[in-house]
């Protein structure tokens, strides 16, 4: 028989501020300029939202020569580089900017750093397309450090005007560790006055901090391409919980749950609620009998969307 009891729901989860920000930008350039609407990139980094707004009109690419002239474009979530914002205009598309603004607000201190003559050394993973979007701030003068090891190789052309800047969605652990080593061989560097890893990353960290504590196995719901979903799964797993990511129900197989009573659940910035409800009801169709939240930070953050596509009021 099952000994499968409870589900442990993890608070905060799932959508922040700046992932329904982006899927709303999108919805609404569907509304009022009509299908097709190019989005450069997946807006967010999860398959249902993505299949969503594919069926309800929208295309993602990668190239800018993908686009047709005179199209409504919209970056991801993610952001994007100079070039790519200079390339986008120069092609005369309509655009519109889902960068949360949070990344934004790293894009702008490499800016005005940058213009006082700073070099950066970046902590972030390669290839992600949000460091590719912060990296593409500057022509050159951004190092990207992996890991501790990285930072014993980086080569800045001088150390007294060196700043880090950190991609939003890191380990918050791991992200301090990497600094302390970078504060170790650069002494003077400048670190930013709040940390860039988002309230939405360190948020969701916590509650499995506190869940992990609490339950035999936990499930993360979230897209393999998700840098925060991927930091919570491997979170759970250093703290001595075994860990899997699904990106949905389906994904879910009934081995896991052997010889577990308590599972806890959360998902990543970019995962919504009705995958979650997915989830709940697949194990609870392997036997779990209650579902039982565990408070956390209340979120109540909220980011305007830009200019032109906010809700006109209607006066009779
Ligand atoms: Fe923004 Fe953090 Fe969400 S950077 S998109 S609030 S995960």
């Amino acid at each position: 028989m099952s000994q499968l009891q409870e589900i442990l729901l993890a608070e905060p989860r799932g959508f922040c501020a700046g992932v329904d920000r982006a899927i709303e930008i999108v919805e609404r350039a569907l509304q009022k300029f009509g299908a097709p609407i190019h989005v450069r990139h997946e807006i967010v980094h999860n398959t249902y939202v993505v299949n969503d707004l594919k069926a309800k009109g929208a295309i993602f690419i990668e190239e800018l020569a993908e686009v047709p002239p005179g199209a409504t474009l919209v970056f991801s979530a993610h952001g994007v580089s100079k070039a790519v914002q200079n390339e986008a205009q120069a092609r005369g598309f309509r655009i519109f900017d889902a960068t949360c603004p949070l990344v934004s607000k790293v894009h702008v201190e490499v800016a005005k750093l940058a213009q006082e003559g700073y070099e950066f050394i970046m902590i972030g993973h390669k290839g992600h397309p949000e460091v590719e979007g912060t990296m593409g701030q500057l022509d050159h003068g951004i190092h990207l450090v992996e890991d501790v090891a990285d930072v014993a190789r980086v080569q800045p052309a001088q150390t007294e005007r060196l700043a880090v800047v950190t991609q939003t969605t890191l380990s918050v652990d791991d992200a301090a560790e990497i600094t302390a080593a970078v504060r170790a061989r650069f002494p003077s560097v400048r670190e930013p006055k709040q940390q860039d890893i988002c309230y939405a990353t360190q948020n969701r960290q916590d509650a499995v901090k506190v869940l992990s504590a609490q339950v035999d196995l936990l499930i993360v719901v979230g897209s393999p391409t998700s840098s925060n979903s991927n930091r919570l799964r491997e979170l759970a797993v250093k703290l001595g919980t075994p860990a899997y990511m699904v990106d949905s129900a389906a994904e879910l197989l009934p081995q896991w749950f052997e010889g577990v009573t308590r599972v806890g659940l959360t998902a990543g910035a970019s995962a919504p609620e009705i995958l979650v409800s997915q989830v709940i009801d697949r194990i609870k169709a392997l036997g779990a009998v209650s579902v039982r939240t565990v408070p956390g930070m209340e979120e109540t953050i909220k980011f305007p969307l830009p200019k032109g596509l906010k809700i006109e009021t209607v006066v009779d």
